[in-house]
């Protein structure tokens, strides 16, 4: 018994010695019920500052791969990590695009104003066509988003015509002129963007009458059934979902597929905000002017923040589980069998431009701590998938948390695209349920859950775990108990740095990347983790 306690003993002052923590981890895979969905890996891309527009479609003299206008670079890459579904074209712009300015032959079509970033204008030169030739370049699904707010049900009805069918009709006629024979059987279709905001202003009871009238004329063509989005709350606002899940459930009207929630990850404005729960200020940024005014006041800087903000940011960051929480609780009230899905359309971190870049353009560096919070989301959406079925990231290249950078010619991936890198083995891989308690990040007196994960098991047996660990000094020590896994082999990968603020440049774009990582034993039937600080982890067991 003295022996016991002599040996327990010296591993609580070695740990501390260490600055290390120690935790029981139990991957169950004989509780499996879910699958990932591999659409939670989706990404975003409106007609923003350098997205669209010398980001993926570059002027033609640009000496890099291309098809027609479309960088080719960007395709490959992005091909890599298996992206399944693109989202276009906005966000706030979505709400004042017509589609039609942007079909036909490229000299001829009109121009506009972009009011909502930075009043450039737009030429339409990418427009319907060229984005789904951009899907089928990357072979992944369109996710378009219809005009609700400033449109019309006309246009919007005609659109899904041009889009979707294959019988005689002036759609049909219309793109084959314009160069497209069969249609493109685009099926996930979002109607508005945060119509609450820049989508319109409505209440949430008016966005219903109106998504119910939309959806009627937004016919299903033979081989294309529509999956409707409607346009979901920011945030914590559970009225909004509460009132749209009421008027469109499941057996009502209005073929409700999906219901589309934005969240965005804000660095706290001065010392490290404020403890869960006390998220007055959180709200009121969030509403449609709160979303307005975070445009034109300072967020944080994307790479030059003190630790006291790195916890606070990572507080706002961890908040989405309660929101996906609290509306799985109201969707659940009108659909227990969980058949609308809960989509997460935007999501990231959303910090100040970098400076000497147009305000508006919302360029933003990326670094160490965005790459932490990139794979502890998607660890929450991973384990939540039985109701989050698809989710975007804001926005794949040249916008907030892009995992993609250019400049002129040159082309960078950032610590973002690497999570994704990493966690693209969970893609339509079953769930398997994790359970641990996690040790504190603690800052101050103020302290977060430091690790998070999430497993699945493919279609061959290949058990794959993702964790991540916030604390910035302490490496934690994890043994996992593995249920009904047969195994014998380890190996894994790892994304670290020196610092939480360690970027990916144009002239260092190795400096925060994949590495092999060499800290998983198999000891008897137990796996034994040591996971660095700031790190996340992805293994493979075999
Ligand atoms: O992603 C940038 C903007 O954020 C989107 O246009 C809008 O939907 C959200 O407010």
């Amino acid at each position: 018994m003295k022996k016991f306690f002599f040996t327990l003993i010296m591993v609580i002052v070695t740990l501390k010695a260490y600055n290390q923590s120690s935790v029981a981890m139990v991957v169950d895979a004989t509780a499996s019920q879910y699958t990932i969905s591999r659409h939670i890996y989706g990404h975003f891309s409106e007609h923003l500052g350098r997205c669209i527009y010398d980001g993926y479609w570059v002027d033609p003299s640009m000496p890099v791969p291309k098809y027609d206008r479309i960088r080719l670079d960007i395709v490959e890459a992005l091909k890599k990590i298996k992206i399944p579904n693109l989202r276009w074209p906005g966000g706030c712009f979505a709400d004042e695009y017509h589609w039609r300015d942007g079909i036909g032959p490229r000299d001829q079509r009109p121009t506009m104003v972009n009011t909502n970033w930075g009043n450039v204008t737009e030429d339409n030169s990418f427009g319907t066509h060229e984005f789904l030739t951009l899907c089928e370049l990357l072979n992944c699904e369109p996710f378009i988003v219809g005009n609700l707010g400033s449109g019309t049900v006309e246009e919007m009805s005609k659109w899904v015509e041009y889009l979707n069918f294959d019988g005689i009709s002036p759609m049909t006629n219309l793109r084959k002129q314009n160069g497209r024979d069969k249609p493109w059987g685009v099926s996930f279709f979002g109607i508005g963007n945060e119509n609450w905001g820049c989508g319109g202003n409505m209440t949430p009871e008016y966005y219903v009458t109106q998504f119910r009238q939309y959806s009627t004329f937004l016919k299903n063509y033979p081989g294309a059934p529509l999956r409707r989005i409607a346009c979901g709350p920011s945030g914590g606002n559970y009225t909004w979902t509460d009132v749209v899940m009421a008027g469109l459930a499941p057996g009502g009207r209005g073929n409700l597929w999906g219901i589309d929630l934005h969240y965005y990850t804000r660095p706290p404005r001065g010392g490290f905000g404020q403890p869960q729960g006390g998220q007055a200020g959180q709200a009121q940024r969030e509403g449609a002017q709160g979303q307005q005014q975070q445009q034109v006041q300072s967020q944080g800087s994307a790479t030059n923040f003190t630790e006291a903000t790195y916890f606070g940011t990572m507080r706002n960051a961890l908040r989405i589980e309660n929101y996906i929480k609290g509306h799985d609780s109201v969707m659940t009230k009108y659909d227990p069998q969980k058949r609308v899905a809960l989509v997460v359309g935007e999501w990231g971190i959303w910090c100040d431009p970098e400076p000497g870049t147009n305000p508006r353009f919302l360029f933003q560096q990326n670094s160490l701590r965005d790459a932490l919070i990139a794979g502890t989301t998607l660890n929450i959406f991973n384990n939540h998938c039985d109701r989050v079925k698809m989710a975007q990231l804001a926005q794949t290249v040249n916008v907030l948390q892009a995992v993609i950078l250019t400049q002129g010619p040159k082309m960078i991936l950032t610590p973002t695209y690497h999570v994704f890198d990493l966690y693209k083995v969970h893609h339509d891989a079953k769930m398997l349920p994790v359970k641990f308690t996690s040790p504190d990040y603690v800052y101050e007196n103020q302290s977060l859950p430091a690790l998070n994960a999430s497993a699945s098991q493919d279609s061959a047996g290949v058990v794959h775990i993702t964790m991540v660990n916030i604390d910035p000094n302490k490496q934690i020590t994890v043994n996992i108990t593995l249920n009904g896994v047969k195994w014998s082999t380890v190996t894994g990968q790892v994304l670290t740095s020196a610092k939480i603020t360690d970027i990916n440049t144009f002239e260092k774009p190795d400096n925060v990347v994949i590495r092999k990582f060499d800290g998983a034993r198999k000891q008897g039937e137990m796996l034994n983790v040591v996971m660095p600080s700031k790190s996340v982890v992805m293994l493979e067991l075999k």
